[in-house]
């Protein structure tokens, strides 16, 4: 039985394209049974069409039209997953703070990636933040991680891998950049063969 994963994308996609290959290569025993983004360009949806996998497209607009609450955007994304009978859900590369209105359907079972290590520069724009600190001498390293989502906090819960990325002189913030997301890559599979292996275990 491969494990049952729901990826969730705003974006480019380059860490559900790891997390496609990492299964093509049988690196993962898993299976990813939905990709949903709140943005209909994402170019991660191209990825998931492109690999057979089915999508779904839930913005949040509509919800905002018709004045209603965060939690009601959320709640309806839970019952949009439901009929996937997702194992984990993933957060990779998804721009909107979940409430509880949507983790409490799947308890300790959110994972979310976040290009910066734990306790730094929480929320948006995480490397850049991170390549300002580096400039003005008050960092040395960055780096990535990935964790549970059990609650609202930002950017925050129980780790389940993290890696440094150094910071040179001779970066630049697009250099830093291609850097950060070569190690997210690796970090979010090694994640979630854990989570995978503790699944089996
Ligand atoms: C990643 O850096 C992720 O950590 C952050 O958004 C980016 C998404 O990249 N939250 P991609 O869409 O997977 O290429």
């Amino acid at each position: 039985m491969s494990t049952r994963l729901a990826v969730l994308i705003s974006g480019n996609g380059s860490n559900l394209q790891a997390i496609i290959d990492a299964i093509r290569q049988r690196i993962l025993a898993a299976e990813i049974v939905v990709v949903v983004s709140n943005r209909k360009e994402a170019y991660g949806l191209q990825r998931a069409a492109k690999a057979g996998i089915p999508t779904l497209y839930h913005p949040l607009q509509p919800f905002r039209a018709a004045g209603k609450e965060r939690a009601d955007y959320d709640a309806a994304l839970a019952d949009h997953l439901a009929p996937y009978k997702p194992d984990w859900v993933v957060l990779a590369g998804w721009m909107h703070i979940l409430s509880d209105a949507f983790l409490q359907r799947f308890p300790y079972r959110v994972i979310n990636l976040h290009p910066a290590l734990p306790g730094q520069f929480p929320g948006t724009q995480a490397i850049e933040r991170a390549f300002e600190a580096f400039q003005a001498g008050a960092i040395k390293k960055t780096g990535v991680m990935v964790h549970l989502v059990p609650d609202e906090g930002v950017d925050s819960g129980p780790i389940l891998a993290t890696r440094d990325v150094l910071i040179y002189r001779t970066d630049a913030l697009e250099t830093l950049e291609k850097r950060v997301h070569q190690t997210e890559h690796q970090v979010l599979i090694e994640a979630l063969l854990r989570v995978i292996e503790g699944d089996e275990g």
